[in-house]
């Protein structure tokens, strides 16, 4: 069943306008791969859907229901969560004290436990790691903070902007690891942008392909893994 449906999505900056018509689809417990080159929209995209950046055009259902522009509160409320591209979490904050930021929209403290320490559970070295300040532990620590406090929000649907920028090529695939990990303990469904794009691929069950402001190819991951030489040269 179709969880995230975004139909001919258009947005952009002051007089710029970067998403020129987007259309994508996450089914529920899905991971979908999201690539294109600089510049592309990708982050747009996801800002626009999270509501940070209002739209200017098209249409977006989400768990069969209209959703609202420009309203991120509110969608989070409704099960959305973005990890940011850069930093996802304050460094000068202790782990356990990003992961509460991201309960803010929950009001049921048995529940913020409940899911704190399923986060643990996922994330040993977060609960480990509890009292330190995020600034201190590595990159690839870091974007599991980041992740951490997303699902405090308990999403049904996660996107990730580039989770493995800056890391090491080693720690690429574990950041990955990370989000199968989620879906799979969480059922939660991942839309995931990544410049890593063989190791986004492994990943996913299907994938588009955006180049400037417009989604120009779709389909399953597995089959452009098999031809990424003839299509990436493309776009
Ligand atoms: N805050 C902003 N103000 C004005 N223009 C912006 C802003 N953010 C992005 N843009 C422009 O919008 C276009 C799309 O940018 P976007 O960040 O969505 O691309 P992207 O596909 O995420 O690229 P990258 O892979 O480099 O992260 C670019 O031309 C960019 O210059
Ligand atoms: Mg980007």
């Amino acid at each position: 069943m179709a969880l995230l449906e975004v139909e001919s999505l258009e947005a952009g900056y002051g007089k710029k306008t970067v998403l020129q018509g987007v259309s994508l689809r996450v089914d529920e417990g899905e991971i979908v791969s999201l690539l294109g080159h600089n510049g592309a929209g990708k982050s747009t995209t996801l800002k626009t859907i999270l509501g940070l950046l209002p739209a200017r055009g098209g249409r977006v259902r989400f768990a069969g229901e209209p959703w609202a522009s420009g309203n991120p509160v509110g969608n989070v409320r409704r099960g959305i969560a973005l990890v940011p591209q850069g930093r996802g979490c304050f460094p000068d904050l202790s782990v356990h004290e990003n992961l509460m930021l991201g309960a803010y929209t929950r009001v049921d403290r048995a529940e913020i436990s409940r899911r704190l320490d399923e986060i643990f559970e996922l994330f040993p070295i977060l609960a480990e790691r509890r009292s330190q300040r995020a600034g201190t532990m590595s990159g690839g620590q870091q974007q599991m903070v980041a992740v951490g406090t997303a699902l405090m929000q308990h999403p049904r649907l996660m996107m990730l902007d580039e989770p493995s920028i800056g890391l090491a090529p080693v720690l690429v695939q574990r950041v990955l690891e990370t989000a199968v990990k989620v879906n799979r303990r969480f059922g939660t469904a991942i839309l995931l942008v990544e410049q890593n794009i063989r190791t986004a691929l492994e990943i996913s069950q299907r994938a588009y392909v955006m180049k400037s402001g417009a989604v120009v190819l779709e389909k399953p991951a597995a089959e452009l893994l098999a031809s990424q030489d003839s299509w990436w040269a493309l776009y």
